[in-house]
């Protein structure tokens, strides 16, 4: 008898293999420092050191690591880096890294609780937990009316809130007949751009999706929103949705959630509230008044898959009312009828998001939160707030640079007193230098800086430092635009 033939890859092989992928990770952060934070490469640099065909015959793992090193390497950025300070974070930690590690070792898919009931019911439990570690309403919890799923995005989330208030508005209409261009939804002006999304995929329309004023700290205005809603329903229109933020993208406004759900609550319209970088502060009570009222909402969402360790992709999403959000997304073909989900007795996740598949991504989030417990969490979320803090008061303290918006927590929005250009030379010689990374937004027309503290391994000195370099790039920018204009 001839032995079968097998290209795959034999259990002692992936064992040695697998080592060898996790040295070159911890090697990797153990470097991370050494590389330029942002990727230097130029388009199409990366495509041109790989060969033209794919090949014929199977390769060596080693010959693969190599061009990890060679090829991909120069094209990262390094979100993991200390000295990353761009965007909002999307920090990762060991325990994540291996979570998800063993999510794909498991290879489970777990799109009904029988096709792996651990992937649901850890997923329900989990979600649980973090209901109570933010402060969330009770209502939320799998044993109330509601229940928390975990989602790639936020994006996702707010869609699939914005579907179900659409349909809750609809009597569960729109789904059956399409709409009928009469829905209206409420966003500010500073929301998120997932919700205008949204609003195209819902079939709600851009221009249905009212973007609501915002006073002078980038938090919308209730009394507007009051207004508006008012304004629609006069015109014979049906307003249907909220979504309020808790931490906005460019400047980390908090919306005020207590007046937005009251103005909700008058007109029946489904709130969702989007923290989905500053809902990890509310880890720890002292930061849980800048969500107040959130008792009032219908959904909630945040991403610890940017500050709580647990490497991207994990949403964490949750309704009050269950029913609402399954009715709406509901659909089951003969071919996934089975006895569990007919005695109603078990949860099957994909009535609770867009696609049918799922990855078991509770692993990863079960595996940060029993290896940091509350406490570690805590502590790491109030560093990265303190260090933020300093940063903003260095700031106040040079009278050649601002604070654009007030800084609840871990992002500063900050602008040299010069200008945009010089604004924007001091981002691009730093950004250029590798030392760290910083993006920007714009405040009432002016280019700003934001310094968003949140990267995993961040300690003082790389805050300490990015307040050096950002100064010393700046003297030099100051001074070209002075030789510029005479
Ligand atoms: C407030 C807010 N909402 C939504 C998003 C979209 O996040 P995701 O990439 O998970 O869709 C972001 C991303 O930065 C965000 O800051």
């Amino acid at each position: 008898m001839t032995a079968e033939k097998s290209f795959h890859m034999t259990p002692d092989e992936f064992r040695r293999c697998g080592h060898a992928v996790v040295d070159w990770i911890a090697d990797y952060h153990a470097r991370i420092e050494s590389f330029p934070v942002l990727s230097p490469a130029k388009p199409g640099e990366i495509r041109t050191a790989l060969p033209a065909n794919p090949p014929a015959q199977g390769e060596s793992f080693d010959a693969l690591l190599k061009d990890v090193e060679r090829v991909i390497l120069p094209g990262i950025t390094h979100w993991q880096s200390p000295n990353f300070f761009a965007y909002f974070p999307c920090n990762a930690s060991g325990p994540g890294i291996l979570g998800d590690l063993l999510s794909s070792g498991l290879g489970v898919q777990g799109m009904l609780w029988s096709t792996s009931p651990a992937c649901t019911e850890l997923e329900t439990h989990v979600m649980d937990w973090l209901v109570g570690m933010l402060g969330l309403p009770e209502k939320f919890l799998s044993s109330k009316t509601g229940g928390g799923v975990i989602q790639d995005t936020a994006s996702s989330a707010a869609l699939c809130a914005l579907l179900a208030g659409r349909e809750r508005a609809t009597n569960y209409g729109s789904n059956k007949k399409g709409c009928n261009g009469k829905l209206v939804a409420y966003a500010s002006t500073q929301t998120h751009s997932s919700l205008e999304k949204a609003a195209m995929i819902a079939g709600i329309g851009v221009e249905n999706l009212r973007l609501i004023e915002v006073d002078e700290q980038f938090a919308m205005r209730p009394e507007a929103l009051a207004k508006q809603v008012e304004a629609d329903k006069r015109a014979g229109l049906t307003p249907c949705f909220v979504c309020a933020t808790v931490g906005t993208t460019s400047s980390n406004a908090m919306d005020p959630v207590d007046a937005v759900g009251e103005v909700c609550r008058q007109h029946n319209l489904w709130l969702h509230v989007d923290a989905a970088m500053s809902g990890t502060a509310m880890l720890c009570p002292e930061f849980r008044h800048l969500q107040r009222g959130v008792e009032l909402a219908d959904s909630y969402n945040f991403n610890p898959h940017k500050w709580m360790f647990t490497n991207f992709d994990c949403n964490c999403f949750w309704v009050a009312d269950r029913k609402a959000l399954i009715q709406t997304l509901s659909i089951l073909p003969e071919y996934l009828r089975n006895q569990a989900t007919e005695s109603g007795a078990v949860i099957d996740y994909r009535d609770w998001h867009i696609q049918l598949g799922r990855r078991f991504r509770s692993l990863k989030l079960w595996f940060v939160i029993r290896h940091y417990g509350i406490e570690g969490l805590q502590h790491h979320v109030r560093e990265h707030v303190r260090l933020a803090q300093e940063f903003a008061a260095w700031v106040k303290d040079d009278d050649r640079f601002e604070v654009a918006a007030p800084a609840p927590l871990n992002l500063v929005c900050f602008r040299h007193k010069g200008g945009d250009a010089v604004n924007q030379a001091i981002m691009d010689r730093l950004n250029r230098s590798g030392d760290l990374y910083l993006t920007h937004t714009k405040l009432n027309g002016k280019l700003t800086l934001r310094l968003s503290v949140g990267q995993t391994n961040t300690k003082a000195r790389h805050v300490e430092n990015a307040w050096k370099r950002i100064r010393e790039e700046a003297e030099k920018a100051a001074a070209a635009d002075a030789r510029r204009h005479g």
